[in-house]
């Protein structure tokens, strides 16, 4: 099977490495940033400069990583010449293009998963499974702290244009989509305070949300990018009616359940291929990949509430 792989960033160039570690794979990438294409090559990787050389050669499926506001126009132009798709988040700047995508994948029978690589984590893994097994009852509560330092971001990140958000929809959104998968629970209702507090920037570097789930579960998710240096992390906590579990992201996951605390390191991971293989053996079986595409609308949809809720609230502010 070929694989094109479009955008070789920070993301592009670890889908590139984990599709090459698969059996009976070929993968192309295609950037038109040279420097890009020369780290892929120096790995012996094959590469072109634009999305139609890469269609040319009519792979059977791309993984789509290029900055927000070309993510939908690329996935659709690599669907229409055939392939599946596997679609970096957000998958859009828009609910509207996100959900074309998922709609003419539907009509051309296309398979479109979406790269919430997170869920591939051992830890999470284990996390969801300790729900479903009823461990810690019925999940109730769920708080998602995610910080991060004063580490470098892909510039495009801070420009509206090409971002559509900030780092609710860069990174935050694998918040969103990690309380979805734990509490296997859609969002009713969505409450926010999205700020631009420590950048000079266009998109926001700090968010508080209040998520209201149809069981009547409630999530508090805060993302926040320090100017300065800041202790980094992601730390999940849910609690239930018999228990609570908590991952501290890339170290333990811990869980008390019947007055026994149970904690396990968390094992090496490498989330990418965990992706890779999982979209390469959807296809082969013929079954839908997962995290599929609505799991993509739905979490995009949520930071998009946010964002229309802090607007709103602050529009609504009595005048002084
Ligand atoms: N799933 C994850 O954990 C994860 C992590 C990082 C980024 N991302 C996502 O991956 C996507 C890319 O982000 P990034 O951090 O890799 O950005 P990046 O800036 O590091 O890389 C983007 C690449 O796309 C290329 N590019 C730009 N415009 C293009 C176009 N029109 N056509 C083809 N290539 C183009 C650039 O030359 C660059 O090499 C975004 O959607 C981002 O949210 C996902």
């Amino acid at each position: 099977m070929q694989i094109g792989i479009l955008g070789l960033g920070s993301a592009g160039i670890r889908h590139f490495r984990a599709f090459r570690k698969l059996p009976d794979i070929s993968v192309l990438g295609a950037d038109p940033d040279e420097t890009r294409r020369q780290r892929a090559e120096a790995e012996g990787g094959k590469t072109v400069a634009t999305l139609e050389g890469l269609l040319s050669r009519r792979p059977e499926a791309v993984v789509v990583a290029v900055p927000h506001a070309y993510l939908a126009d690329a996935a659709l132009q690599a669907m229409d010449s055939g392939a599946h798709i596997l679609l970096e988040k957000p998958m859009a700047t828009s609910l509207e293009d996100a959900i074309r995508v998922v709609n003419r994948a539907r009509v051309l029978k296309r398979w479109v998963m979406v790269s919430f690589v997170h869920r591939f984590r051992p830890d999470v893994a284990a996390a969801r499974e300790l729900i479903v097994r009823g461990n810690i009852g019925t999940p109730v509560f769920l708080t998602d702290a995610m910080v991060s330092g004063a580490s470098e971001m892909p510039p495009w990140v801070w420009d509206r244009a090409r971002a559509g958000g900030g780092m609710m929809l860069y990174n935050g959104i694998h918040q969103v989509d990690r309380a979805r998968f734990l509490l296997g629970e859609e969002v009713d209702t969505v409450r926010a305070e999205v700020r631009t507090l420590t950048h000079d920037v266009d998109t926001e570097d700090t968010v508080a949300a209040v998520l209201g789930f149809r069981s009547r579960a409630v999530g508090v998710v805060t993302q926040h990018k320090g100017s300065a240096d800041a202790l980094p992390g992601w730390e999940t906590q849910v609690f239930g009616t018999k228990g609570s579990l908590r991952i501290r992201t890339g170290q333990e996951l811990s869980w008390v359940s019947s007055g026994k605390v149970t904690t396990l390191a968390a094992a090496p991971e490498d989330r990418f291929f965990g992706a890779a293989a999982e979209f390469v053996a959807a296809i082969r079986d013929g079954r839908a990949p997962s995290p599929s595409g609505e799991d993509g609308v739905a979490a995009l949809e949520i930071v998009l509430r946010m964002y229309a809720d802090s607007a709103t609230s602050r529009a609504k502010k009595p005048n002084p």
